[in-house]
């Protein structure tokens, strides 16, 4: 009765969450209680910062890039292509990068020339499901209008080498850490990955023993030389020295399980438990990865963690794409940089949504061939700073949007996604924090497709679809706006986020 396409239950794994109730205690407290301080009080800075804010967005929020210059009249590869591929796509289209479709070379371009003009026109790639013209983030992989002319007419003209000499080196990418030298570098357990082997999905402990507590900056997962980790969500399991005598013990990796108690025996088998068989604290998303993009670094003085002796970094989800023609031993590590002192200001997480601190409405019951709206609210109890956002949804995702509005009206533009892609699912971080202030009122809207046109859909014909609290089963659907926030301090709005600035930033 229930036709589920295999491949698409393998991929609904890729972006799950543990069930409702989760097997090990989340800090539940998503919003710090207001600062007994400011309690009540009317802060005068507050036009000041609305000013900065204003002035902020007249420089940073322009539209979509309009064709400033105009497109060359005889495009060639090695003159005027291969310089946009450095930029925009080779970090993943490279040998050994994260997609097996290799265009950096002339020949293998010219071959993939029609596909690459679809994709460029449709936006498809470089893959950036968020909107550009509505708010803007750091890493943003977006063409311009010039630039996505520029391929269309090379693809129209026959797709032309140019003068070979004229070809630009390749970019040189970073190997083995985006940030420096780690201080601390603790291997994934290696897994043998089978030649022409496709999606497996892996539940990993990296576990660690330090001889003290100590503090981190940054905590960066970094793929093997292979370059077949497709994607990783990971946790920070944090022991009290005295309930945990060997962190080491137990598995070190298991097939990522979909239902609670699959979850709960795989926890077991990986060794989690305390000895009394009671859970650890678990922070949430500590090691994030997709290809292409840069772990979660703020700058100085913002983030940060304490690292307890004992831990372990739980990588929920460790999924390895399609392998290729060899075996691959995958080799893939967590750095570590230490801080000196304890995390100053220590970002905190909370979801609107399924699980999170506001329901969905008006449910998500998705009946089958209906197109369904919901949106969830919060509002704000104190002023906070926004850094990182992840929406999240999962197969039957239509397209997404978030924004608050502010207690006289005003709207903040947080992110919206035209065009659901279940692949690609960023933790899209603002060039600088954004402040909703206290009883701002935050939304998130999403509409989902249970229709046979989606051709994601995992039932044929379609099925009532529901969240069932955060069920992990491959055929339910989830609504989440998980939100990486500080409580505001006067100035936040100020500070880059951007861990790399370019000289030219802000032209
Ligand atoms: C963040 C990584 C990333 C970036 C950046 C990126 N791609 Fe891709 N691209 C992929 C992945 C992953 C696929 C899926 C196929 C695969 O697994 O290799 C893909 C697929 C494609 C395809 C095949 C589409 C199809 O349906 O057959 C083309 C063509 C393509 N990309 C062109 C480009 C071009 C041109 C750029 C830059 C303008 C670009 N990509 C940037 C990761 C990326």
């Amino acid at each position: 009765m229930m036709a589920v396409g295999l491949s698409n239950q393998s991929r609904i794994r890729l972006f799950s969450h543990p069930p409702n109730p989760p097997p090990l205690p989340i800090p539940t407290f998503p919003i710090p209680e207001i600062p007994p301080i400011f309690a009540g009080k009317k802060r005068p800075e507050l036009r000041y910062v609305f000013i900065l804010v204003v002035v902020g967005c007249i420089a940073a929020c322009k539209g979509p890039a309009t064709v400033r210059d105009a497109v060359p009249e005889h495009v060639t590869f090695t003159e005027h292509i291969a310089p946009i591929f450095n930029d925009h796509c080779n970090i993943c289209h490279r040998k050994g990068g994260n997609s097996h479709i290799p265009i950096t070379g002339y020949a293998d371009a010219k071959s993939y020339a029609s596909a690459i003009a679809f994709v460029v026109k449709r936006r498809e790639m470089p893959p950036w499901p968020a909107d550009p013209a509505y708010s803007h983030f750091l890493g943003e992989k977006v063409l311009t209008a010039k630039e996505i002319a520029t391929i269309t007419k090379w693809v129209d003209q026959g797709a032309q080498q140019g003068p070979p000499d004229k070809m630009p080196p390749m970019p040189k990418y970073p190997e083995g850490s985006d940030i420096g030298t780690p201080d601390l570098r603790i291997p994934v357990q290696p897994i043998l990955l089978k030649a022409n082997s496709t999606d497996r999905f892996l539940l990993v402990k990296v576990p660690y023993e330090l001889p003290r507590d100590t503090f981190a900056t940054v905590i960066e997962f970094r793929p093997g030389p292979g370059n077949i980790v497709h994607h990783v969500n990971g946790d920070f399991v944090k022991y009290r020295f005295a309930d945990k005598k060997d962190v080491f013990a137990g598995a070190r990796a298991v097939d990522m399980r979909e239902d609670t108690l699959g979850l709960i025996k795989a926890f077991q088998a990986l060794g989690l438990p305390n000895d009394d068989g009671s859970y650890p604290v678990l922070q949430k998303s500590v090691v994030n990865y997709l290809p292409g993009t840069e772990g979660q670094i703020y700058p100085d003085g913002i983030g940060g963690y304490v690292l307890p002796r004992k831990g372990a970094f739980l990588l929920n989800d460790l999924h390895y794409g399609y392998t290729g023609k060899d075996d691959i031993l995958d080799s893939s590590y967590i750095n570590i940089f230490f801080a000196k002192t304890p995390p100053n200001r220590p970002v905190l997480e909370f979801q609107l949504g399924t699980i999170g601190v506001s329901k969905v409405e008006p449910d998500m019951l998705i009946y089958p061939n209906t197109v369904k709206h919901v949106f969830s609210r919060f509002t704000t109890p104190i002023d906070i700073s926004i850094l990182t956002l992840n929406p999240h949804m999962h197969l039957l995702g239509k397209s997404f949007k978030g924004y608050a509005v502010k207690p006289e009206g005003d709207t903040i533009r947080l992110i919206s996604i035209p065009r659901w892609d279940f692949s690609w699912q960023y933790f899209y971080t603002f060039p600088k924090m954004v402040k909703v202030p206290q009883g701002s009122t935050i939304y998130a809207e999403g509409v989902y497709d249970n229709t046979a046109d989606n051709l994601l859909n995992p039932f044929s014909p379609p099925q009532l679809i529901t969240d069932q609290r955060g069920s992990m089963r491959a055929t339910d659907e989830m609504f989440q706006f998980i939100i990486t926030y500080l409580p505001y301090q006067l100035g936040d709005e100020n500070i880059s986020l951007d861990p790399h600035p370019k000289p030219d930033a802000g032209h």
